[in-house]
């Protein structure tokens, strides 16, 4: 089978694997004059990730949704190998959403043997979750530039669950003249607060239990530094306490930043985020709210 050939139709939807498929599926809708929105995603997708196709679908004619899980950004201790894939799922759903096309190319395609180049975002792709995770926040701009640039959409659509890989990607774009513009779309939770995610099909009932803790206390720390004019480095310290008491195993930070720059927020006048990451058992959960 030639690589043409692997281009199908699963579940009605169109699924491609080369870069070279996906840009002639492509030309023929912006000789059309369609406005393109691409969504990137690991797959395992779940409402959070359908809620960035709706979204996509209200921006632009066509949505093309990414399904690749990224090897340059995971550590070498983390869940590469057991990450949660169902390509089928994931087309049937996007299908009944009416996305257009299913890029789904194999690790060769992105990272052809002799492939070298990373793209970094430093300071901003530093601290916090770059912090905890080296590496990561390369391995996410890589893979993005590769995505941007093999799709040249008009509009990329980010969740603001990862808030700071929002902020790395719209970086990176603005440093690189990427010409696409990149759209944030809010957290989609469970009704109990917790942030949906591929990585709670980890928990076991009872961390499941806990973990929307991790929700109620960014609102704890938002309202206590906003309302009530607590100090933002004790509020987080106190935030990071109250997780511990709650069953996390381990907090990897609580903070409270600027929104757009992640510098230590300097109070009301600017925008404010909390920004959390915590381990319960072998799962590691990260949450951010606004402070507003
Ligand atoms: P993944 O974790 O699959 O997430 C894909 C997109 O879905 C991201 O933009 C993420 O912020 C968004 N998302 C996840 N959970 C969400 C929720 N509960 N509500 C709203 N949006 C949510 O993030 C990645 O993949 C990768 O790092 C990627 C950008 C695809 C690069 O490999």
């Amino acid at each position: 089978m030639s690589s043409e050939t692997t281009e199908m139709r699963a579940a009605g939807i169109t699924t491609v694997r080369s870069v070279h498929s996906l840009r002639a599926q492509l030309r023929r809708w912006r000789q059309d004059g369609d406005m393109l929105a691409l969504v990137p995603t690991m797959g395992a997708l779940h409402e959070g990730h359908l809620a960035l196709v709706r979204h996509a679908r209200g921006l632009a004619e066509r949505v093309c949704v990414s399904l690749f899980v990224n090897p340059t950004q995971f550590g070498p201790n983390e869940d590469f190998a057991v990450y949660p894939r169902d390509e089928a799922g994931d087309a049937a759903k996007l299908e009944a959403l009416g996305a257009d096309l299913l890029f789904a190319p194999a690790v060769e395609e992105m990272y052809p043997p002799g492939a070298l180049t990373r793209v970094s975002v430093p300071s901003l792709g530093d601290m916090l979750e770059g912090e905890h995770r080296p590496g990561f926040f390369t391995g996410v701009a890589t893979v993005v530039s590769k995505l941007l640039l093999q799709a040249l959409p008009d509009i990329a659509v980010f969740g603001e669950k990862d808030y700071q890989q929002l902020l790395v990607v719209r970086r990176m774009c603005t440093d690189l003249w990427i010409p696409t513009r990149i759209e944030g779309a809010p957290t989609i939770r469970e009704p109990d607060g917790l942030a949906l995610s591929s990585r709670n099909a980890y928990l076991t009932a009872d961390e499941r239990r806990i973990a929307p803790s991790l929700h109620r206390t960014l609102r704890a720390v938002a309202e206590g530094v906003l309302v009530d004019g607590a100090d933002p480095i004790e509020r987080a310290a106190w935030g990071e306490a109250e997780l511990l008491r709650a069953g996390f195993d381990a907090v990897d930070y609580v903070a409270v930043r600027d929104a757009e720059t992640l510098a230590p927020w300097p109070g009301p006048s600017r925008p404010g985020r909390v920004l959390a990451a915590a381990r319960i058992g072998r799962t590691r959960l990260i949450d951010n709210l606004a402070v507003a």
